[in-house]
């Protein structure tokens, strides 16, 4: 109980300090927005392939060049963007990892996005949502298609899937801005936060982490999760274990429980069964 005691106050401290952090992050970001309408160019037209390797990172670059050789297929697609089915050419992403980088033991991979958000696909879901790069869109490089559509920030790279079936939460699936690819070994992603023994539902409450939560809740490990949010997995732990209520309003209806969580989807589509998994996940890893 002690360690929880002081787990706490540490939390709280950090959550003081987060508050007035992004507090004052987005009042420089509405400074910003509001006199500069360049921020919508591509931050980054370099994609990083990462390996972890022993907790270690090795990256280099992807060229165009390796991108535009891989194996291409053109289909009729609905693009997220505009929601109609377009001739899309794209290239899938199990197909480019074979060439690029064989996934081998290092059977996670980890979507880095240029505004801090990470998408998780483990090879079941490589195999069944099938996911692909768009690499053009009725005939115009992507960039060109989306710069039309006056979102040009969300290239160079995006990814889609083609079939959502079975995931409860598709849309984390289909990264845009990507400017990393990290493979690496699940047990080493999950090390530091997830690697204790737990029951089943824990366990299908981590899935669901990974799947719905961690794209912006990072897990401080350094390798798993995204930043689009200041606060890590252990504050949100601390949240399931101390307030159960104001957690489950934030699932159910996050800006209306917290005015800062406008990013923050809403979760009010899960079952009973999902919230309990989640929060029982949660709770094993402040024990
Ligand atoms: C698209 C990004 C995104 C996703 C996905 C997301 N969140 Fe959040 N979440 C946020 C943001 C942004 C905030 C507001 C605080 C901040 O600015 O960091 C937030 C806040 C929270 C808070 C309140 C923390 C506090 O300090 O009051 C909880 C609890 C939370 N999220 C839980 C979850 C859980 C559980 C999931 C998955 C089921 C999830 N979030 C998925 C972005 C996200």
């Amino acid at each position: 109980m002690e360690i929880l005691d002081n787990e706490l106050v540490c939390s709280i401290h950090l959550y003081m300090r987060a508050k007035i952090l992004s507090f004052t992050a987005t009042s420089i970001t509405a400074i910003l927005l509001s006199g500069c309408s360049k921020l919508k160019a591509p931050l980054s037209s370099t994609l990083t392939m990462t390996v972890v390797e022993n907790g270690e990172k090795i990256s280099s670059e992807i060229t165009g060049d390796q991108i535009t050789s891989l194996p291409k297929a053109t289909k009729m697609l609905s693009f997220e963007a505009n929601g109609e089915e377009k001739e899309t050419t794209i290239v899938y992403l199990k197909d480019a990892l074979d060439k690029l980088q064989p996934v081998g033991e290092n059977d996670l991979l980890l979507t880095n996005c240029s505004d801090n958000y990470q998408s998780i696909f483990t090879q079941e879901v490589i195999e069944s949502a099938r996911p692909y790069f768009v690499l053009e869109v009725e005939g115009q490089a992507l960039n060109g298609w989306l710069t039309s559509i006056e979102h040009p920030e969300w290239g160079p790279h995006i990814i889609n899937i083609e079939n959502p079936e079975g995931l409860l939460d598709p849309s984390h699936k289909n990264p845009w801005g990507l400017v990393e690819l990290v493979v690496v070994k699940k047990e080493d992603a999950l090390a530091g936060w997830a690697d204790h023994d737990m029951g089943e539902p824990a366990q299908r409450g981590l899935n669901l982490y990974l799947d719905s939560c961690a794209s912006c809740h990072h897990t401080g490990n350094g390798i798993l999760g995204g930043k689009k949010s200041t606060r890590p997995l252990k504050l949100l732990s601390i949240f399931a274990v101390s307030n159960e209520a104001y957690f489950r309003g934030m699932l159910k209806d996050p800006q209306k429980t917290n005015p800062l969580a406008q990013t923050m989807p809403s979760y009010a589509h899960w079952s009973e069964k999902n919230v309990k998994d989640l929060i029982e996940f949660l709770k094993s890893t402040v024990k």
